[in-house]
Parts: structure tokens; sequence; C-alpha cells
């Protein structure tokens, strides 16, 4: 903080100047006096670090660096990270934090590899560490959580936590095409980057889900204990079958409280595809946007929407925590700090209970029906609804189970393939949300 009552001013930098950096900078300029009004400090740009100074003259020189590390280094308050990525953006905000710097960032891969020696840094120092604009860009989730239901006892989350993917699974429902044509319209469109690998493999979803399922369990999910599958191998085939029983395909993250070891309590952080009913209010959400779901013990059940990513979405975001941030200087305390006392265990994903959609191709004959339910005899799956419609001499077959283990389930889908009387194991797929 420089100076005293009236005057009071906080020193921010700006580490990258890309889409939501621009927005940030702007908006900043164009809200200054409110922002003053409501920190009780006016909020002073002090330096924006980016890679090439020359390309950015939009920005006063004397405000440019290449020099991240002596920015962080000077007399500045707040440190604002928008680089992405591990390094340098973990050694730039350790620094920072060591040197009693608050600091936003918007980084989810970061948090969710390194929150651990972040928020570490951040508690020895006294300094505040912020991250709205880290999950679902512009979506007011992670304040929700970690302040509004402090005093709740959260037992689910579940979201659309990347546009990407939605808007590729959203395209694919109405138009009917496959993954990779789709894929390359939504390129074409810029609505996924041209290396798409972060978005469609689910890495940006599950660094997600480890921060929400940190924050709404008070334990510590990294990125690694999340399972991830992404949507890559969602065919036209599975978006088909989700039609007929009047489901749509949305890319999920699912975090639960769930059963441990020893009638212990556990976490099951995990995303993959998942067909959901069309009544359900996460199917509504459509194209880019986020959606989370949040079920509480006493607030019961919530919904968060809005705009996931974009420059001035997530500027919003960063400029909150700003200000939060700016606010908390100015009072000479700090914000509410990593809460992971309860450190409950991760459940494997092969232990995780979910329910499945089958489709296959099979023979109309005597006796194919008795084979395939005996597989899932076989395995302990239970079958909750079965429907089959005949072609000729073929039939298509649809199975939807009760819950099962993924071990069991794959097991099972092993098994029939084998089985002469079928012809192809159309789609496989776990299903959320409402009885078949
Ligand atoms: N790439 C992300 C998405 C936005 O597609 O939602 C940033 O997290």
């Amino acid at each position: 903080m420089n100076g005293e009552g009236d005057s009071a001013s906080v020193k921010v930098a700006l580490l990258g100047y890309g889409t939501v950096g621009t927005e940030v900078a702007r908006l900043l300029h164009e809200h200054a006096a409110d922002f003053t009004a409501r920190a009780g400090a006016s909020i002073e740009l002090a330096g924006v670090a980016v890679r090439r100074p020359d390309k950015h003259p939009d920005v006063p020189a004397e405000l440019l660096t290449s020099d991240a590390t002596a920015l962080v280094e000077s007399d500045v308050d707040i440190v604002v990270e928008m680089i992405g990525g591990i390094e340098p953006a973990r050694t730039l905000l350790l620094n920072a934090l060591r040197a009693g710097k608050s600091v936003v960032t918007a980084n989810k891969a970061l948090l969710a590899e390194h929150g651990a020696e972040l928020f570490a840094a951040a508690d020895t120092s006294g300094a505040d560490l912020y991250f709205e604009a880290a999950v679902a860009g512009a979506i007011p989730l992670l304040r929700p959580l970690r302040e509004s239901l402090a005093g709740d006892r959260i037992t689910r989350v579940m979201g659309i936590v990347n546009g990407t993917t939605n808007y590729i699974l959203s395209a694919m429902d109405s138009t009917g095409a496959g993954y990779s044509e789709t894929l390359e319209e939504a390129s074409r469109l810029g609505y996924a980057e041209a290396d798409p690998t972060a978005d469609v493999d689910g890495f940006d979803a599950a660094s997600k889900a480890a921060i929400l399922a940190s924050l709404a369990f008070h334990t510590r999910v990294s990125a690694a204990d999340v399972h991830r599958e992404g949507i890559s191998e969602v065919s036209s085939s599975d978006i088909a079958a989700a039609k007929a029983l009047d489901r749509t395909v949305k890319l999920l993250a699912i975090c639960e409280r769930v059963n441990g070891a020893e009638g212990g309590e556990a976490v099951s952080v995990r995303v993959h595809p998942v067909m959901l009913p069309r009544r359900h209010p996460l199917s509504s959400v459509d194209g880019a946007f986020n959606a989370v779901y949040v079920e509480a013990e006493a607030a019961g059940q919530l919904m968060f929407y809005g705009q996931g990513a974009g420059g001035a979405p997530t500027a919003s975001a960063v400029l909150g925590d700003l200000i939060a941030v700016a606010r908390n200087r100015v009072a000479g305390g700090r914000g509410p700090r990593e809460s992971a006392y309860a450190a409950l265990p991760v459940r494997p994903f092969a232990e995780t209970c979910t329910r499945y959609h089958i489709s296959l191709d099979v023979a109309d004959r005597a006796g194919v029906l008795s084979q395939v339910a005996a597989a899932f005899a076989a395995h302990d799956v239970s079958i909750a609804a079965v429907r089959q419609r005949g072609r000729n001499q073929d039939a298509s077959l649809v199975v939807v189970t009760h819950a099962a283990t993924d071990a069991a389930l794959r097991s099972t889908v092993d098994e029939i393939a084998k089985l002469d009387a079928v012809h192809e194991v159309v789609s496989v797929m776990r299903v959320e949300g409402g009885e078949p």
C-alpha cells in the first residue's frame, strides 16, 4: 500500500496481456473512479509484463516490460497473473506471495498442480491468493463455494466447465455430424484453439474439477487425482443413441462426497462424457456457456450459469478479485485462507459407481437377449431397462444399468463383444440424472 487516507493507492502488476489482460487494463482505465470508491484506494497500473513489448503499441511504453521477474520484485502490491501454464507463472507467483504481495490468477492448471505450495507461501507471508477466473470465467462460483457456503455441507458439484467441448457436443447434437468435422468447424469459427488438446481431452475441465472439489469439500485435490476422459471418442452414434432416449451428451466435471474405506468419507472427482435427460437443467446449457450445479445439505440445489471464457467475462472475475484483494489491503487484513482440514482420500475411479447406457447391434433370434443378460449377471451388473427395436434379421438393443463399478462394466462389455450374436457394441456411455 502506498500513501494514507484519501490518497491511498495499490500498485498492480499485470503479467500477460492477451485477450483477458487487454480487457482487464481497459476496464481498470474506464472505471478507475468507481474502482477507487469500491476498493477504498486508487488501483494504479504499475506495469505490464509481456514477451514482446513492441507488439503492444496500445499500452503506454513506460508500463511495458519483458522482465516479469523485475516487475514482481518492484514496489507493486498486487500481482495479476494471466500468462497461463506452469512456468514461469509458478516461480513468479511464489516470489510474489513470499514477498507478501497478493496474487490474483486465472491459472487453473497451476492451481490444480501446485496449489499446495502457492497456498503455503500465501499463508506464510499473510498475502491473498484469489482465483475466481480460474473456473467458469465470469460465473461467481469459487467465492460462493469458499465463503457463502462455508456454513453448509456440500455433497456434490456437477457442471459443464469447458465451453469448447460444450460447443462441439451441442453442435453434434443439433446437426448429427461426427466429432472430427464438428471440431474442424469449431476451429474455423474460433470456438476451438489451434491446438485443442487441453479442452477436448479434458485436461482443462480436470484442473477445474480439482479446484472445485478442493473448495467444496475442504480438502486438497490435485489434477492427478481427477479421472479424466475427453470427448474425442464421442461419436454421432452415441449422440443418436442419447437422442433416442430423450437424452443429450455433455462433458461433465463431477465432484462427489462418497463413502470411503472402513466407513470413512472420501471424494470422487472425475471428468467424462455422460448422457443426461433433456429435462435436466444442465442439458439446456448450449454452445460455449458453462453451468455448475451444486447440492448442499442445507441449501439444497443451486445452479450457477454464464459465460465461462472470453476476454471481458473473464476480466470481470479478475477485477472482482482485484477489488476484493485491494479492499483487504486497505483494511490491513486478508481474505479466507485455504481450507483443506478435511484431508479426505480420493476414491480410485475403478471403484466409482455410475450407471451406463450400452447400445448393441445384435442378431434378432431366440436366446440372444438371455446371453446378453447372462453377461451382465456374471459381472454383477444389474440391468435397469432394456429396449429392443427390430431391423430385418437384426435388432438394436439398448441396455441401461443400475449403478455399477467401472471395472465390472468393462469386463461385461468385453464379454458381450465376444458373443457371436453381437455384431457391434455401438455405444457405451455413463448416465447421470434420473432413472432410465
Ligand atoms: N478453454 C476454456 C473453455 C476456457 O473452452 O472453456 C478457459 O478455461
